[in-house]
């Protein structure tokens, strides 16, 4: 099941939008940075980042669907983002740090 909502988050980045894979990494790590402000929070090797208020993401390894959870509704202190992140967005930062942690 988890696998299956994984691929369709995939399918919708790669066919809905007009971006190519590496395009959503980019701008994914561009808002892990900046307007998403996860860089303030979260420990990620790729993006250079060690602040340790919420988990670090190298640890946890979190999968696309994981991210995109806790982006979209938050959880525990972490806010919701669906009122500051189009949903484009979320998906780019939810393929990056899974990306970026996964291999
Ligand atoms: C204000 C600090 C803060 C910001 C900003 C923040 N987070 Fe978090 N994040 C946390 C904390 C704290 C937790 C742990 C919550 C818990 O488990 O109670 C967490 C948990 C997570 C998790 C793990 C969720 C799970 O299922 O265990 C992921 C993935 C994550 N954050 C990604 C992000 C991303 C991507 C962004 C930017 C869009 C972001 N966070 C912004 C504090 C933050």
């Amino acid at each position: 099941m988890k696998i299956i909502i994984n691929l369709i988050i995939l399918l919708q980045l790669m066919f809905f939008s007009v971006a190519t894979a590496d395009e959503v990494y980019t701008l994914g790590k561009e808002i892990f940075l900046n307007n998403g402000t996860c860089a303030s929070c979260h420990s990620l090797k790729d993006a250079g980042t060690n602040s340790n208020i919420g988990p670090n993401l190298n640890e946890i390894r979190p999968d696309i669907g994981r991210v995109k959870n806790a982006v979209t509704n938050g959880i525990g202190i972490m806010p919701t983002f669906s009122e500051i992140l189009s949903e484009e967005e979320i998906n780019a930062v939810s393929y990056y740090v899974s990306e970026s942690t996964n291999n």
